[in-house]
């Protein structure tokens, strides 16, 4: 078998590379109206591109915001049948002046792309178009490939919980296969077996009725930035406890044993200090750096504003001041109830000189993969396939909100078989993905599908 994909591979290289090229050379940026038809010229392409690969039918799905593409290709419906997820949309590219070159205009530097969405997801999800093109021109597909591939990840998938809850039979399937998040290196594999949830809101503090002069009224009246920054630095304690009563409450510690096993992935602080430039970390007294960003919930301001920001100075006692809050979550924290708690504790803490609105914006419900499970087990053997060494099993930081509802409305496990780098500067400027986790990944995926019908 592995011969025959790998001639198959290596024969189509360049081919596959500049495809997933002209993909990354469309601005998909979800967040934005100005791209609405960019979006669709991308879902058309990747309609295209799933046909190409030996898809038996591929349909776009028009939603309230951005449409979905579903395709499938059906061998034997006795078989197994892995869904395999991914989302083609990607996050704004600003600041622009950050990148080195353009953010659509793809550029390999010492064998990385550099583009928006080369890792985060569109050449994450392009390996698992290839891998299909593979199965089908080597005739080895043994199994069914469903794919479920959305444009909305990014601005928290409003629209597919609609509709995977509407297309259950459509969607049906033994277990869901996602290439959107990290390993450690391609010298050390690992494999996420869970990702945070996430509760965000935005907060708007009003003072007085109307920007004033602060020579004029300052010192008399409230200013609500001063406040605004108050509340928000009376969140975390001296120990970086996020300082709200309830917060931990659902919160399942990890076990001895779990953290036990984390502490044995390889890290190094130095190198991680050095790559983000800072001369300290920061976090929750009692745990380590990868406990912070795993097994931890967390509560990070995503951006603060009010009164004058422009060129020059202006003295404004401002009227408004706004912030955007985030908190990561771990099971079993339930994603409404920590929105709700964050703005009723806003709302409660703030003084009477000024009012506080708070809205919610989208957020998500954390997942755990049990490594029992055989999509598990399937993702393990995969990699053990291509890297001669079994992957560690870590937790993942990020979120992907669509997981739990997979699994609860198709009653399958999710596995998370990410081949990016959290060096490739997802969502920041110079976003990037290495050449060799692109075609690791590729030549990867087809042992899953083999091993997962075996199972
Ligand atoms: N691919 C990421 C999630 C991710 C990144 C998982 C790294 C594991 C490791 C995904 O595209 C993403 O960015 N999700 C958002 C959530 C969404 C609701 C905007 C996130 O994590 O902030
Ligand atoms: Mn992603
Ligand atoms: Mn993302």
């Amino acid at each position: 078998m592995q011969q025959i994909w790998k001639e198959y591979q290596e024969k189509n290289k360049n081919k596959f590379l500049n495809e997933l090229l002209d993909l990354l050379r469309i601005p998909s940026v979800s967040a934005k109206s100005e791209h609405k038809a960019d979006m669709l010229t991308c879902a058309e392409a990747i309609k295209q591109r799933l046909l190409e690969a030996g898809a038996d039918t591929v349909e776009i799905y028009p939603t309230d915001g951005h449409p979905i593409v579903y395709g499938e290709k059906i061998t034997d419906a006795t078989k197994p049948t892995v869904l395999v997820y991914g989302h083609y949309d990607v996050q704004p590219a600003e600041p622009l002046d950050l990148w080195n070159s353009g953010p659509f205009d793809p550029t390999i530097i010492d064998g990385k792309i550099f583009a928006r969405g080369s890792c985060d997801d569109k050449g994450q999800m392009y390996m698992h178009i290839k891998a299909l093109e593979t199965l089908v021109q080597t005739n080895t597909l043994t199994n069914n490939i469903k794919f479920c591939i959305e444009g909305e990840e990014e601005v928290g998938s409003p629209n597919l919980g609609k509709f995977v809850t509407s297309h259950k039979e459509l969607l049906k399937a033994d277990c869901v296969l996602i290439s959107d998040s990290a390993m450690i290196s391609l010298d050390t594999p690992s494999l996420d077996i869970g990702l945070r949830g996430l509760s965000y809101i935005e907060v708007e503090v009003t003072g007085p009725n109307r920007d004033l002069h602060s020579g004029v009224y300052g010192g008399a009246v409230a200013n609500p930035i001063t406040i605004l920054a108050k509340m928000i630095a009376s969140l975390h304690d001296e120990n970086n406890h996020i300082n709200i009563p309830g917060f931990y409450d659902d919160v399942i510690n990890a076990t001895t044993e779990e953290r036990a096993l984390m502490a044995k992935a390889p890290f190094n602080e130095e190198e991680y200090k050095t790559d983000l430039a800072v001369k300290e970390l920061w976090g929750e007294k009692g745990f380590s750096t990868i406990e912070r960003t795993g097994i931890r919930p967390t509560l990070e301001l995503n951006g603060i504003w009010g009164g004058y920001t422009g060129e020059g100075a202006k003295t404004v006692l401002p009227s408004k001041a706004y912030a955007k809050i985030s908190a990561r979550l771990v099971p079993n924290q339930n994603s409404d109830k920590i929105a709700d708690l964050l703005i009723n504790h806003l709302k409660k803490i703030a003084p009477a000189c000024v009012t506080v609105k708070a809205t919610l914006h989208h957020g998500g419900e954390p997942y755990i993969t049990p490594i029992e499970s055989n999509a598990y087990k399937a993702a393990a053997k995969a990699i053990e396939a291509t890297f001669n060494k079994q992957p560690i099993p870590v937790r993942g930081g990020g979120s992907i909100p669509i997981c739990s509802l997979f699994e609860k409305e198709l009653g399958t496990k999710v596995v998370l078989m990410g081949f990016g780098l959290d060096s490739d500067n997802l969502h920041s400027p110079n976003e990037k993905f290495d050449l060799a986790n692109f075609y690791k990944g590729i030549e990867t995926i087809p042992y899953f599908h083999q091993f997962f019908a075996e199972m």
